[in-house]
C-alpha cells in the first residue's frame, strides 16, 4: 500500500459526509471563515473560501501532500536532482530566477554562473537594440521584433509580453509567429519594413518543423527585401539549447542566446526565451519579472503545506478532480493584459500532466491532469458563463483582478473589479427557485408565469472558485503569478506520481504529419494508410482540383 492510500481512503470517507454540506451554510456556521480559508504570498491575495472544503478538508489533503512525499520532491527539483527520468533530466527552471543565490548544480556543476552570462548577454544586446544602436542593414534602428517560435517557444513570451504591454519601449513594437499556416507569417510580414525588423528564432532543439520553415521562409523574405544574404547577420539572432544547428541555419554564435536541456520548453520564458520581453520592457523590468518568480519559489520551498498557496490550490485541484470527478478548470482573469493567460496555463498544466503513466510505470489509478480552459472576463460572462453557472458539470473557477488598473478610465475598472467579485458570490450563493419566485412576483408578473419561469432562474449555487488579488499587474507580480501556477501544477504531479516534465504525448502526431505530408504535396490518389486518412487526402486533392478548374 502506497503511504497515500489510507488518507486517500479518509478522504473517501470524509467526502462522503460533505458532499451535500452547502457554503452558505459553511459561511453562516464559521464567522470567520474568510480569514480561515485565504492568505497572502508575494503580494498575491487568495481567497479560497468559495470552496467546498472544511477545516478537516484542508487537513485532509494537506496530510495527502506530505505522504505523497512532496517535501523530498520539492527539495529534489530545487536541488537539480535528475526528476525528468524518462529523459534525465534536471528541472531547473527556478535556477533560472535564482536570485537569492541558493547554491544549484547539475552534475556537480554550479549553473548560477552560466545563468548570469547569458543574462548578462541579454543586457548588453536589449540595450543596443533599444537605444537605437544596433542597426539593420541600410543603418536604421529597430522597430519591430518578430519572435518566430511554437509552444514553450512562443506562449510564454507572447503572454508576458502582451500583459506587461504598458512597460514597453515606445517606438518598439512585437509580433509572434507561431503557426506552420502560412497565413501567420505572411499576415505579420505584411506590415512590416525588413530595415527595421529584427527576426527572433526561438527554439530549445532548433529542429521543430513549424520554427524552422517560418525561420527559413522570413530569411528568404528578408534577403530578398535587402538583396543581400549579409543582412541575415543584424536582423536574425536565435535563442536555443542547439548551437550547432544555430550555425547551420545561418546565424553566428554572436548572435544565439543559449539556455539548457534542464530547462523545459513551457517553463523557459525565464531563460533567454524571455529575450523578446526584455526587448520590450528592459532587462530591469525582466530582472523584476524573475524576481517575483524567485520570491514565489521561496514562499514554495519555506513555507509549511498548510499555508503554502501553490500547494493549496494543487490540493483544491486535486480534491475536485479526484474526489468529486471534476473535468475541467476554468481561468478566468478580469484583466485584458492576462488575455493569452490562459492558453499560457494550457501548455503548462496540460503538456505537463496530461499522463496516464505513473513515474513507475504503472497506470495511474484515477484521472490525472485536468482540461484547462478560459477567457478573460468579462467577456466570457457573455459567452460560456451559462454553463459554469446552470450547466450540470462542476467547474472549479479562478478568478482574477488588479485592484489597480493600468489603463483607468472612469468608473470602468470598478465595475470589473465587481463582476469578477459578484461571479464568484453567484457561484457560491446561487438563488433557489422561491427566491426566484418571490422576485419574479416582486415584479408584478402573474403567478402562473411566475411559477412558469421561476425554475429556469434557478441557480443550484455551491459552485466553488477561488479568487485571486494583486495590487496591479507588473513584472513583479506577473512572475510571481507564473510561478504559482508552475508550483501548482508541479505539486499535483507528485500527488498524481506522474513525471511533469517530458511530453512524449507530442510525438505521435508529429511522426504521422511527416509522413502525410509527400502525399498532399502530390496529388496523386492515396492507398496507402486506413480509410479515413485516404479519404480526406483525396477530398483534399478534389477541393485543390475544383478551384483549379473554376
Ligand atoms: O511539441 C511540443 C514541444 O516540444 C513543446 O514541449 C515545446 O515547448 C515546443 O514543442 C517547441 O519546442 P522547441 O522550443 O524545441 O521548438
Amino acid at each position: 500500500m502506497k503511504q497515500g492510500d489510507a488518507v486517500r481512503g479518509r478522504l473517501e470517507a470524509h467526502w462522503a459526509r460533505v458532499a451535500d454540506v452547502d457554503m452558505r451554510q459553511l459561511f453562516a456556521d464559521d464567522p470567520d471563515r474568510f480569514a480561515a480559508f485565504s492568505l497572502s504570498a508575494v503580494g498575491i491575495f487568495l481567497d479560497y473560501s468559495r470552496h467546498r472544503v472544511t477545516r478537516e478538508t484542508m487537513s485532509l489533503l494537506v496530510d495527502l501532500a506530505d505522504r505523497s512525499g512532496l517535501r523530498q520532491m520539492i527539495d529534489a527539483m530545487f536541488r537539480g536532482d535528475k526528476i525528468n527520468l524518462t529523459e534525465n533530466r534536471s528541472v531547473l527552471h527556478t535556477a533560472l530566477r535564482n536570485r537569492c543565490g541558493r547554491d544549484v548544480r547539475v552534475d556537480g556543476q554550479p549553473v548560477a554562473s552560466l545563468v548570469e552570462g547569458v543574462l548578462a548577454r541579454m543586457r548588453t544586446f536589449t540595450e543596443r537594440v533599444r537605444s537605437g544602436e544596433w542597426k539593420g542593414f541600410t543603418g536604421r534602428a529597430i522597430t519591430d521584433v518578430v519572435n518566430i517560435g511554437i509552444g514553450g517557444s512562443d506562449l510564454g513570451p507572447v503572454m508576458v509580453s502582451q500583459a506587461l504591454k504598458p512597460w514597453w519601449q515606445t517606438g518598439l513594437r512585437a509580433h509572434f509567429v507561431s503557426n506552420i499556416d502560412p497565413s501567420h507569417l505572411v499576415e505579420t510580414l505584411a506590415g512590416l519594413d525588413a530595415e527595421t525588423t529584427l527576426f527572433v528564432v526561438a527554439s530549445k532543439t532548433f529542429t521543430t518543423a513549424e520554427t524552422m520553415m517560418n525561420a527559413r521562409a522570413a530569411r528568404s523574405w528578408l534577403v530578398d527585401q535587402s538583396g543581400d544574404d549579409a543582412a541575415v547577420m543584424r536582423h536574425f539572432v536565435a535563442v536555443s539549447t542547439n548551437t550547432e544547428r544555430v550555425t547551420s541555419f545561418g546565424i553566428h554564435p554572436d548572435n544565439m542566446f543559449g539556455f539548457w536541456d534542464w530547462v523545459g520548453g513551457r517553463y523557459s520564458v525565464w531563460s533567454a526565451v524571455g529575450l523578446p520581453v526584455a526587448l520590450m520592457i528592459g532587462m530591469d523590468g525582466f530582472e523584476q519579472f524573475l524576481d517575483g518568480a524567485c520570491a514565489m519559489d521561496e514562499h514554495f520551498r519555506l513555507t509549511p503545506f498548510e499555508a503554502n498557496m501553490p500547494v493549496i490550490m494543487a490540493m483544491l485541484g486535486i480534491w475536485y478532480n479526484d474526489f468529486w470527478g471534476a473535468e475541467t478548470h476554468a481561468v478566468l482573469p478580469y484583466d485584458q493584459f492576462l488575455a493569452r493567460f490562459p492558453a499560457y496555463l494550457q501548455q503548462l498544466d496540460m503538456e505537463s500532466n496530461g499522463k496516464t503513466i505513473t513515474r513507475d510505470g504503472s497506470q495511474a489509478s484515477c484521472n490525472t491532469g485536468p482540461v484547462i480552459w478560459g477567457e478573460p472576463g468579462t467577456n466570457g460572462q457573455h459567452a460560456f458563463y451559462q454553463l459554469i453557472h446552470q450547466g450540470s458539470r462542476l467547474i472549479p473557477c479562478d478568478f482574477m483582478v488588479a485592484a489597480r488598473s493600468q489603463r483607468p478610465l472612469g468608473q470602468q475598472h470598478d465595475v470589473l473589479v465587481a463582476n469578477c467579485i459578484a461571479q464568484g458570490q453567484a457561484l457560491m450563493r446561487g438563488k433557489t427557485e422561491h427566491e426566484a419566485l418571490q422576485e419574479l412576483l416582486a415584479s408584478g408578473m402573474p403567478e402562473q408565469a411566475a411559477r412558469q419561469l421561476a425554475p429556469h432562474k434557478r441557480f443550484a449555487g455551491n459552485r466553488p472558485s477561488s479568487t485571486l488579488l494583486y495590487r496591479e499587474l507588473n513584472p513583479f507580480t506577473l512572475g510571481a503569478l507564473i510561478a504559482l501556477y508552475e508550483h501548482k501544477v508541479f505539486v499535483q504531479g507528485v500527488v498524481w506520481n506522474i513525471n511533469s516534465f517530458d511530453q512524449w504525448g507530442v510525438e505521435l502526431g508529429k511522426q504521422l504529419a511527416t509522413a502525410l505530408q509527400p502525399d498532399l504535396t502530390g496529388d496523386n490518389r492515396v492507398q496507402n494508410h486506413d480509410p479515413s486518412t485516404n479519404g480526406l487526402i483525396d477530398t483534399i486533392h478534389a477541393m485543390r482540383q475544383e478551384e483549379d478548374d473554376d
